[in-house]
């Protein structure tokens, strides 16, 4: 085909996102010829490695931006290299983390679920138990509501994909629905709020509206079809659609129903916001409407001129993305992106387009809306009102600069 003819979507290069499903679009591939298919590779002239219990990745990919309070090992988070993934699922090895004090070794048989308070039973399950009810699974995402607070530094870090934006990931979690658990113990009138509570050192605790336990929260067991990571909350850990991940609380060991919430450390001096008139807004559980684009991105250095797939991620806690457009110029003209087939409630979402790259600088953006209509922000409108410090909840367009060498790097636009 020639490419040369491809219609415009957008300026700077940004082609119809319809091009994206033509054959040959890249012509990447070298011309074949006899030497490079004449000989036969040690691979195929004797049989290759035996079978084995469980299969290692074929490739050294690793969380990233590994980072731990002063004088301990376990509190602080490592995060995603998104850069390097492809799709919606996030590998489980891979999934971001964020601990308060360190991963507990936990004794499944000896673990149990508490639900009491204002409750007309007081139960508790073992992960036996858990294993009667129910078992719903839904491919989610999980954000920590830390994410991307790199992008209120005054001067852009020099970081990748994964070090600014890895507190986010998606897995299929499986478990029990929590009205389930609820209705059986029975909540008292006047009850509105549940204490969730963890098993690792500090008791790591949240409060949660009922309201959302009975919408879409579960207890989950599962991630990615095989029992919780132990990182991740095994044996059990409570899992928020949509809500900023500190409140799925993991190795969830009690729910304690209440009629107020607890105004704990964690709700109180942390994860919540403050403005600049010196309110602080507790409780801001969804994450917002979200996108950014993850190849091309720092470290992933353009080659020859000629076409290139842009592909990144959508996301939004209000539901399901609606809408990414890209641009190429530092956000004048924007183009629509194409969606993956998968465009599901509270999940990532991959998105696609096809750009030309000349060879001139460009500065790359994506910028998603989703189902209710809601916007993803720029830069300057996310930080406005924000006292300085007040990290939470950064949901700013991500701009990547493309220099003339093929280049990316993280900038303001
Ligand atoms: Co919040």
């Amino acid at each position: 085909m020639d490419s040369s003819r491809l219609p415009d979507a957008a300026d700077n290069g940004l082609l119809d996102r319809r091009t994206l499903l033509r054959a040959g679009l890249g012509s990447a591939a070298a011309l074949l010829t006899a030497s490079a298919h004449g000989t036969r590779p040690d691979h195929m002239r004797q049989p290759g490695a035996p079978m084995s219990g469980t299969s290692p990745p074929a490739t050294e990919l690793a969380r990233t931006a590994i980072q731990s309070q002063p004088g301990t090992l376990g509190s602080g988070a490592s995060r995603t290299p998104l850069q390097h993934l492809d799709g919606l699922i996030t590998p489980s090895r891979l999934h971001f983390e964020r601990h308060h004090a360190g991963i507990p070794t936990i004794a499944a048989h000896a673990h149990r679920l508490v639900i009491h308070g204002r409750v007309k039973r007081p139960l508790v399950f073992d992960l036996d138990a858990l294993h009667r009810y129910p078992i719903v699974s839904r491919l989610q995402f999980l954000e920590c509501s830390g994410n991307s607070a790199a992008l209120l530094t005054p001067q852009p870090a020099d970081m990748d994909c994964g070090a600014i934006h890895g507190l986010i990931s998606a897995s299929e979690w499986g478990g029990v629905p929590l009205n389930i658990l609820l209705d059986e113990a029975g909540i008292e009138p006047g009850a509105t709020w549940a204490v969730a509570s963890g098993a690792d050192a500090p008791a790591m605790n949240r409060s949660v509206p009922l309201e959302k336990l009975y919408e879409d929260a579960i207890v989950a067991l599962y991630q990615n079809g095989e029992p919780l990571r132990r990182a991740n909350g095994y044996p059990m850990r409570l899992f928020l659609p949509g809500w900023e991940g500190n409140a799925s609380v993991k190795w969830l060991r009690a729910l304690q129903v209440t009629d107020q919430p607890a105004m704990s450390r964690q709700e109180t001096s942390k994860y919540s916001d403050l403005d600049v008139d010196g309110n602080a807004r507790l409780f801001t559980f969804p994450m917002g409407v979200k996108s950014i684009i993850t190849s091309p991105s720092p470290g992933l250095t353009l080659g020859e001129h000629g076409i290139y797939q842009i592909s990144g991620l959508a996301w939004s806690g209000a539901g399901r993305i609606r809408r990414v457009e890209v641009s190429a110029d530092g956000g004048k003209t924007w183009a629509e992106a194409q969606l993956d087939d998968h465009v599901l409630d509270k999940c990532l979402t991959r998105f696609r387009a096809a750009w030309r790259w000349r060879g001139a600088p460009a500065v790359l953006m994506s910028r998603a809306t989703d189902a209710t209509g809601a916007v993803q922000p720029d830069r300057a409108a996310n930080i406005e009102g924000r006292a300085t410090g007040s990290f939470y909840h950064v949901n700013a367009i991500q701009a990547w600069a493309i220099d003339s060498h093929g280049a990316a790097r993280n900038v303001y636009a």
